[in-house]
C-alpha cells in the first residue's frame, strides 16, 4: 500500500492514542458534556489536511480566467501568448474542453448550483463566469499565464439591476417545496382598519461567501475509468453523483474525499464550476490537478445571498394582539438555478394573526446563481419581520418582549399542526433575566458622548432531518468505529457523534472513533439546512441498536445475558447488562472473545422523518444586544450580546456555543459592514476582496454570552435539533432595534452604515 493510500485509509479516523484501559471505562454520561473537539489537536498541529493540501504524485496546478462581461458570446479566445508562458501545460476553453453533460441542478435531482453547460459553448451568462482554465507546473505559472489570455466578446444587454426588474417579479412555482403564497382573511383591509399599525419596506443587499478556506479541489483520474476528488464540499455524496452524471460514469466510480472543510455556511453545499473544471483539467493533462480558487475567484464563481426588498405590515388592537400580518417581497435568482430564498418562512410560524398574507416573488438576473448562505431566507426574513414587531411595539408603547408574548401562538398559525416543541417564551424569560433587559425609551441613555440602546429579536430556523445510513463495528478489544459519509466543516460533527455513539454503546470516549468525509462510506445527507446532527443521530442510533441485537443473539446460552431480549437490556461499562439487574451482563470484549469473533458489524438506515409531517418543527431563540452609536460620526459598536436559544437537547455545550456565537458574529457582519457592491453597468462585483468586503473581525464583536433551554424535543430523535444556522437569525433585527433604541432612528436598509445614521 502506498503512503498516500494508507493515509486515505486512515486520515478520517481519530484513533485513540493508547490501547483502551479497562479501568478508565466509565459509566455513561457523555451527552451534554463540553468535550473539546476531537480534531482540535490535528488542526493545531497543522496535521489536518484540507482539500488543496492533499499530497498527490506529480500534481499540476490550475488557474481560472473569468469573463468580464455579463451576457453575450465569446467571439475569439486567444491563448497563444499564454501557451508560450513558462510551465504552461494546457489551456482549456470551450473550444477544446472535454465533453461533459450539464450538471443536474438543486431541487431537480442534483446539487449543482446551476445547470449551465460548463465550458461547452461560447455563451456568457454572468460577469465572472469561468471561460478558460490554465494548467501549469506551478500555481504562480498558471496564474501568470491566465493574465495573458486574450478574449473578444459580442456583448448582449444584461439584466443586472434588481431595482429595475422588481416591477416584473413573478411568484416562483414553490419555495423549497412550500407554496409561495399563503393567505387567510383579508389582511390589507384588516391593516387599514387596525387601530395600531406599521407598514414598511425593508431592503437587504447581496452578500458573498467568505469561508476561511477558499473552495479547492484536487482531482485524480485512475486510467480514465475512475475519479477521486478531494474537495471542500458540504455534500460529499451528492457531489459524487453530480460528477458521475456529468462525466457519464457510475456514481461508485467517483470517490469524493473531504475530511476537513474550512467553513462552508452553504457556499459549499452545491457544486460550483471549480470542481468539474479541475476534473476536466486532470483529464486533459493526464495528471493530478490542484485547483484552489482565489479569494477574488470566490466572488466571481460562487454565488451568495440574494438581494431582497420586503414589505411587512402589521395591525393590532390596543391589547397588542395582531389582527393582520403581511410579509411579502422580492428576491433575485437566475434562469439557470432554482433557489427562491425563503424569507417568509419565519412569518409562517412565529405569530398568530387572524388575517394574513404571505407571498414571495422573484426576478431573474444575469448573475452567478444565488445560493444557500447560513439561514438563507430566515436571516433576511427575520430582519424585516422582527424589525416590524419592534416598530409595532413602539407604536403601541409596549415592551417588545411583552408584545411577542401576547402574540405567541398555541399551535402553528399557518399549518394545521401542533408544535413538536416550542419554548420561545421561556427563552425570552431566561434571556431577559440574564441580560438584565429593561425596556427604555428611545434616545434616553448615554455613556459619555455615545448613545446607548438595547434591542431584542426572535431567532427562528426550521427543523430538518433526512434519511441517512451509518455503519458501526464493535471490536473484541473493546473499541468501536462509527462510519458515515458526513461532512465536518468545523462545527464539531465528529466530536458530538463520538459522544453520541459512546453514550449509546456505554463506552469511554477514547474507545470510539468516527469515520466520515468519504463517499465510500455509507450515504449521509449534505450538511445543510442544519440537518446533519439530527440525521446522523437517527442513523447511528438505528445502527447501534442493530449491532446490540446482533451481539445479544451471538452471546448464546453461556452468557449471563442468556434469555434477555433487546428491551430488557441497557449498556454501560463497555458492555450489555440486564436492566433489571445491572450487575448481570457481559462486556463486548468478553462476548466477542468467548465466541471467537474479532468484531461485530452492522449497517442501518434511519426511518423517514415523519415527525416533520406530523408536527410544526422549528428552533427558536431570543437575541439580546446593546449598541453604542457615536452621534457625530454615526459609528455603531455592538457592546454586549446574549443569545438565549430553544433548540432541543444540546449534545455538547462547548461546540454548540461556538456554533451560536459564529452565527451571531456572521449576523453582526450582515447588519453592519458586509455588502456586495455590484456595478449595474457591467454586472461586475466591485469589491471582490476581503479588503473591501468587510467581514467582522475581533474588534467588531463583543463578548457573546450563550444560554439555552436544553429541553429535548420528544418528537425528534434523541430530542435533538440542528443549531448551525439559527444563530444568525434575528441578529440584524436586534441590532437595528437597538440602534433605534439608542438614536430614535429606524434603519430599514442593511447594512446599517454610518451614512444612514447621520
Ligand atoms: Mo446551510 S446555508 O444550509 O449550509
Amino acid at each position: 500500500m502506498s503512503k498516500m493510500q494508507k493515509m486515505m485509509e486512515t486520515v478520517m479516523l481519530y484513533m485513540p492514542d493508547a490501547a483502551p484501559d479497562p479501568l478508565s471505562q466509565s459509566q455513561r454520561g457523555h451527552i451534554g458534556k463540553p468535550l473539546s473537539r476531537v480534531d482540535g489537536p490535528l488542526k493545531v498541529k497543522g496535521e489536518a489536511l484540507f482539500s488543496a493540501e492533499y499530497p498527490v504524485e506529480n500534481p499540476a496546478y490550475a488557474a481560472i480566467v473569468y469573463s468580464s462581461i455579463a451576457k453575450g458570446k465569446i467571439t475569439k479566445i486567444d491563448g497563444s501568448s499564454a501557451e508560450k508562458a513558462s510551465g504552461v501545460l494546457a489551456i482549456i476553453t470551450h473550444e477544446n474542453a472535454p465533453n461533459v453533460k450539464n450538471p443536474p441542478v438543486f431541487m431537480s435531482g442534483g446539487v449543482a448550483a446551476s445547470d449551465l453547460p460548463i465550458l461547452q459553448d461560447a455563451t456568457v451568462h454572468w460577469n465572472g463566469q469561468p471561460i478558460a482554465v490554465i494548467v501549469a507546473e506551478t500555481q504562480d505559472q498558471a496564474e501568470a499565464a491566465a493574465q495573458l489570455v486574450q478574449v473578444e466578446y459580442e456583448t448582449a444587454a444584461a439584466d443586472v439591476s434588481f431595482d429595475t426588474l422588481k416591477q416584473i417579479a413573478t411568484p416562483p412555482a414553490n419555495i423549497l417545496g412550500e407554496p409561495s403564497e399563503l393567505k387567510s382573511g383579508d389582511a390589507e383591509t384588516a391593516i387599514e382598519a387596525a387601530e395600531f399599525k406599521v407598514n414598511n419596506l425593508y431592503r437587504t443587499p447581496r452578500y458573498n461567501h467568505n469561508a476561511i478556506e477558499p473552495h479547492a479541489t484536487v482531482a485524480v483520474w485512475h486510467d480514465d475509468q475512475r475519479l477521486t476528488v478531494f474537495d471542500s464540499t458540504q455534500s460529499i455524496h451528492n457531489l459524487s453523483h453530480t460528477l458521475a452524471e456529468m462525466f457519464g460514469m457510475e456514481p461508485e466510480a467517483v470517490r469524493v474525499i473531504a475530511p476537513f472543510v474550512g467553513g462552508g455556511f452553504g457556499g459549499k453545499g452545491t457544486m460550483w464550476w471549480n470542481t468539474p473544471l479541475c476534473a476536466m483539467a486532470a483529464k486533459v493533462v493526464s495528471r493530478p490537478v490542484k485547483l484552489s480558487v482565489s479569494r477574488e475567484g470566490i466572488f466571481r464563481l460562487v454565488g451568495g445571498r440574494t438581494p431582497s426588498e420586503q414589505r411587512v405590515a402589521l395591525g393590532a388592537g390596543k391589547d397588542g394582539k395582531l389582527t393582520a400580518l403581511i410579509h411579502s417581497g422580492i428576491t433575485a435568482t437566475t434562469t439557470h438555478n432554482n433557489f427562491p430564498e425563503q424569507f417568509t418562512f419565519p412569518a409562517r410560524h412565529l405569530y398568530a394573526a387572524e388575517n394574513f398574507y404571505i407571498g414571495q416573488k422573484v426576478v431573474n438576473l444575469d448573475t452567478v446563481a444565488n445560493t444557500f448562505m447560513r439561514a438563507p431566507g430566515e436571516s433576511i426574513g427575520t430582519f424585516a419581520l422582527e424589525s416590524a414587531i419592534d416598530e409595532l411595539a413602539d407604536v403601541l408603547n409596549i415592551d417588545p418582549i411583552e408584545l411577542r408574548r401576547i402574540n405567541e401562538p398555541a399551535q402553528d398559525p399557518t399549518r394545521n399542526t401542533e408544535f413538536s416543541m416550542r419554548n420561545l417564551t421561556e427563552a425570552y424569560r431566561r434571556g431577559a433575566e440574564k441580560f438584565g433587559w429593561q425596556h427604555q425609551a428611545p434616545r434616553s441613555q448615554r455613556d459619555g458622548k455615545w448613545l446607548v440602546g438595547q434591542g431584542v429579536a426572535t431567532a427562528y430556523y426550521p427543523y430538518y432531518r433526512f434519511v441517512s445510513t451509518a455503519r458501526v463495528r464493535i471490536s473484541a478489544d473493546g473499541t468501536a468505529v462509527v462510519q458515515t459519509s458526513a461532512q465536518e466543516m468545523g462545527m464539531g460533527t465528529a466530536t458530538v457523534q463520538i459522544q453520541h455513539a459512546a453514550e449509546r454503546l456505554g463506552l469511554p470516549i477514547d474507545c470510539v472513533s468516527f469515520a466520515y468525509g468519504d463517499s465510500n462510506l455509507p450515504p449521509a445527507p449534505l450538511a445543510g439546512g442544519s440537518n446533519q446532527t439530527s440525521s446522523n443521530v437517527a442513523a447511528i442510533a438505528a445502527t447501534i441498536e442493530k449491532a446490540l441485537r446482533e451481539l445479544l443473539a451471538i452471546a448464546g446460552d453461556d452468557s449471563p445475558l442468556a434469555g434477555l431480549n433487546y428491551e430488557d437490556i441497557e449498556v454501560h461499562d463497555a458492555g450489555i447488562f440486564s436492566r433489571a439487574n445491572p450487575l448481570k451482563g457481559e462486556t463486548y470484549a468478553s462476548i466477542l472473545q468467548r465466541v471467537g469473533q474479532e468484531s461485530v458489524e452492522a449497517e442501518a438506515t434511519s426511518d423517514k422523518p415523519s415527525e416533520m409531517q406530523d408536527y410544526s418543527m422549528g428552533s427558536y431563540g431570543a437575541q439580546f444586544c446593546e449598541v453604542r452609536v457615536n452621534p457625530e460620526s454615526g459609528e455603531v459598536r455592538v457592546s454586549r450580546w446574549l443569545g438565549s436559544f430553544d433548540c432541543g437537547k444540546i449534545l455538547n455545550p462547548k461546540t454548540a456555543t461556538s456554533q451560536f456565537r459564529g452565527g451571531i458574529t456572521m449576523g453582526i457582519g450582515m447588519a453592519l459592514t458586509e455588502e456586495t457592491l455590484f456595478d449595474e453597468r457591467t454586472g461586475r462585483i466591485m469589491n471582490a476582496s476581503l479588503a473591501e468586503y468587510h467581514v467582522p473581525v475581533h474588534l467588531d464583536v463583543p463578548p457573546i454570552e450563550i444560554i439555552y433551554n436544553d429541553i429535548p424535543d420528544e418528537h425528534a430523535p434523541s430530542g435533538v435539533h440542528g443549531i448551525g444556522e439559527i444563530g444568525i437569525t434575528g441578529v440584524a433585527a436586534a441590532i437595528a432595534n437597538a440602534v433605534f433604541n439608542a438614536t430614535g432612528k429606524r434603519i430599514r436598509d442593511l447594512p446599517i452604515t454610518l451614512d444612514k445614521l447621520l
